[in-house]
């Protein structure tokens, strides 16, 4: 099943990934982490990045294009994957079209998740992540046993350098216009599932199986 996460930033696209992942054995494919780790690591592609995500625009389409190609030739997609954070210009989406023509592949639904800005702003503030595992938490929604320490690996918790309240507006307003035309481009190919983003990760993921005709258990 090859299926396409949408929704702002802070909408849960990653959270409900994780979960997905698991139910379905199929990778996410998240644009966002594959830039983080690339900047880590000082990569060409990492420092190209960089000036963007720290300003809150969004990569180039050709660069990010480039990314989710080797990417899907990965052996781990043979069965699908979930594409978190891409696309996210009408650009990428009939890029990825064209990719996944060509191999007789196609996307099975897109998901819409809509949350409300203030809601976003508030998650997106009080999120801290794991440099190490990638786990995400949140100052309030979702702490960890111990405050600033990951509970998987025991790494001390960090705030993205993207997650400043001035840098959240400018990702919600980057989203708006470039992004949220997609909701549209799906709406009119028929792939598009809305689901309500407000509630608990867990009933959200009930919702999210149900549009999918999955067993949420
Ligand atoms: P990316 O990493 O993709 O960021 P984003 O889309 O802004 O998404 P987020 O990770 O912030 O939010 P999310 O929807 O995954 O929410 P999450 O589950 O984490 O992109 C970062 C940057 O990379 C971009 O700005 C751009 O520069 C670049 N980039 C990436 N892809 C690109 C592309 N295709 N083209 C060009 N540039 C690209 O949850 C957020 C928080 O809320 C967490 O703390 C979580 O615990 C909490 N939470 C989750 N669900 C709930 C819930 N139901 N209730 C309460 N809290 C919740």
């Amino acid at each position: 099943m090859n299926l396409i996460l949408l929704g702002p930033p802070g909408a849960g696209k990653g959270t409900q990934s994780q979960m997905l992942k698991e139910r379905l054995g199929v990778p996410q494919i998240s644009t966002g982490d594959i830039l983080r780790q690339a900047r880590k690591n000082r990569t060409p592609l990492g420092v190209e990045a960089e000036s963007f995500m720290t300003a809150g625009k969004l990569v180039p389409d050709e660069v990010v294009i480039g990314i989710i190609e080797e990417r899907l030739h990965g052996a781990d997609c043979k069965n699908g994957c979930i594409l978190d954070g891409f696309p996210r210009t009408v650009a990428q989406a009939e890029a990825l079209k064209g990719l996944l023509t060509r191999s007789k592949k196609r996307i099975d639904a897109v998901v819409n998740f809509s949350v409300d800005d203030g809601e976003l702003v508030n998650r997106l503030t009080g999120r801290r992540v794991c440099p190490k595992c990638g786990a995400a938490y949140h100052t309030a929604l979702a702490k960890p046993e111990k405050s600033g320490v990951c509970d998987r690996c025991g790494s001390d918790l960090i705030q993205r350098d993207d997650d400043k309240e001035e840098t959240i507006r400018k990702r919600l307003s980057v989203y708006k216009k470039e992004t949220q035309p997609l909701i549209d481009y799906y709406r009119r190919e028929g792939t598009l599932k809305e689901i309500e983003g407000l509630g608990e990760p867990g009933e959200i993921f009930k919702r999210l199986s149900k549009a999918l005709g999955l067993n949420a258990s």
